[in-house]
């Protein structure tokens, strides 16, 4: 499994230094943007992406919280974003998103929260990069994990293999050294950390530990 550290709960002071902490650890970094509508936290946008892509060479993997995603996918690209993920709850036309996403060269992911049903993308799982999963309601990091959101997980593992579909499962909410080896159980792809990775004084070490966690469990 790999990890993807999200720099929502980094110290933006110190964000270079932070990232640079684990630039070797991992292959991506996840960036929460929020609007204070989809959301009620206000969090970053693309001019900080852009600025963060000046000292980073990972993937970035941009999560979108917000009302009009449409208006955000351009300025990612020119930021320098790699896969955009678009909240299936935040517009009515996630299918034109998708395609507007893989025109400009980026991945598409498509994110879903704890209470919405996989029903509601399965006529995307064929076209889409990315399927995350979320393991909270968004809007904050620190939250405790909701377990039974990795349901989905196992169901879009049988559905990938049944159907010989491409896309990475990924989940994003409450990962931490012992939920991690849930989530390895269930087959996840890539789990997003922030509050475990950025909240300690050695984040090089967290990720290092939740990977060491993730092999125990798929043995
Ligand atoms: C929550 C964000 C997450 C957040 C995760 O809405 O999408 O990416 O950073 O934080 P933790 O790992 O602390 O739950
Ligand atoms: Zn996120």
């Amino acid at each position: 499994m790999k990890i993807a550290p999200s720099i929502l709960s980094a110290n933006f002071l110190y964000l270079a230094d932070q990232i640079k902490q684990i630039e070797s650890e991992v292959e991506y970094l996840h960036i929460d943007i929020m609007d204070g509508h989809f959301v009620e936290n206000l969090s970053f946008g693309p001019m900080i992406v852009s600025a963060v892509r000046q000292i980073s060479k990972l993937k970035f993997d941009c999560h979108l919280m917000v009302q009009n995603p449409t208006n955000y996918i351009e300025k990612l690209k020119h930021a320098g974003a790699d896969i955009v993920g678009v909240q299936v709850e935040s517009t009515q036309h996630i299918h034109r998103l998708i395609d507007q996403i893989h025109q400009l060269d980026m991945q598409a992911e498509v994110v879903i929260n704890p209470g919405t049903p996989i029903t509601l993308i399965e006529p995307l799982l064929d076209e889409v990069d990315s399927i995350l999963v979320m393991t909270v309601d968004p809007g904050a990091g620190g939250q405790k994990m909701i377990t039974k959101c990795l349901k989905k997980v196992v169901t879009l593992n049988e559905l990938r293999e049944m159907n010989a579909f491409h896309y990475r499962i990924e989940i994003d909410g409450g990962v931490n050294a012992e939920t991690i080896a849930l989530a390895a159980k269930a087959g996840v792809d890539v789990a997003v950390a922030g509050s475990y990775v950025f909240g300690s004084t050695n984040p090089q070490l967290q990720i290092q530990k939740l990977m060491e966690e993730s092999q125990i469990d798929e043995i």
